[in-house]
């Protein structure tokens, strides 16, 4: 089975996915990861995310092993990671060097300890559009930018990074609208795509009512 579960920042893919992943057995690629390496790539070598050929370099030797090396430093995952990410997304020949590398996980999913799994859940932007566009399930997740600034807020604070809310409110809006305008794979729910808003749902809410969608589908 493949799931894909797609949306805008902070809007509780990761833990869906996560949670989903272990009740169904699936191995789980969060998409975003390609995209914060080579972001990472850049920024560790001082070269700014507005560089497309230096970045679809780094996006064509990327492998898993370097980009799990990468995923430990600590602006992997800070808003400023996150904005270099945004930004090297939006070039097309850095998705392209990308697409192979996700497209192959669902071929073989494994996980992290070599073990079988029963399929693959992804997450991203446009994991059910073009990444696994033959999905079995395939979720759109949204929230309003307000409640997820405060989510991103949080969790930039319980990883101790200092952040204010204001401007993680204006750095979602600003991705949202970066990761929407994009001329290439823009953020979209696919069309065959369950779409649900999680604003006033708590996070069990969330899984069960995803938990009957992959169901009711099975
Ligand atoms: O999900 P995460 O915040 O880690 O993603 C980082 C950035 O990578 C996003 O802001 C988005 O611009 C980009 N991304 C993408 N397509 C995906 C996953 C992430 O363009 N499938």
């Amino acid at each position: 089975m493949i799931i894909t579960i797609d949306g805008p920042a902070a809007a509780g893919k990761g833990t869906l996915a996560s949670k989903l992943s272990k009740k169904y057995n699936l191995a789980y690629f969060d998409t975003g990861m390609v995209y914060r390496a080579v972001g990472l790539e850049l920024m560790l070598a001082g070269i700014s995310p507005e560089d497309v050929e230096k970045a679809t370099d780094f996006a064509q030797k990327l492998t898993f092993q370097r980009m799990n090396e990468l995923s430990h430093h600590s602006e992997f995952r800070s808003a400023n990671g996150g904005k270099y990410a945004s930004v090297v997304s939006s070039y097309p020949q850095v998705r392209e060097a990308l697409l192979q590398m996700q497209q192959n996980f669902a071929k073989n999913p494994v996980f992290a300890d070599g073990s079988k799994a029963d399929g693959a859940i992804y997450d991203g932007r446009d994991t059910g559009t073009v990444v696994c566009p033959h999905a079995d399930v395939k979720l759109f997740i949204t929230a309003s930018p307000e409640v997820r600034a405060e989510r991103r807020y949080f969790e930039f604070m319980s990883r101790g990074h200092q952040a204010l809310y204001a401007d993680v409110l204006e750095d979602i809006k600003a991705r949202d609208k970066r990761d929407s305008e994009r001329a290439t794979a823009p953020m979209k729910p696919a069309e065959d795509a369950v779409i649900f808003d999680t604003s006033a749902l708590t996070i069990d809410e969330v899984y069960q009512k995803a938990v009957k969608i992959i169901d009711s589908k099975q």
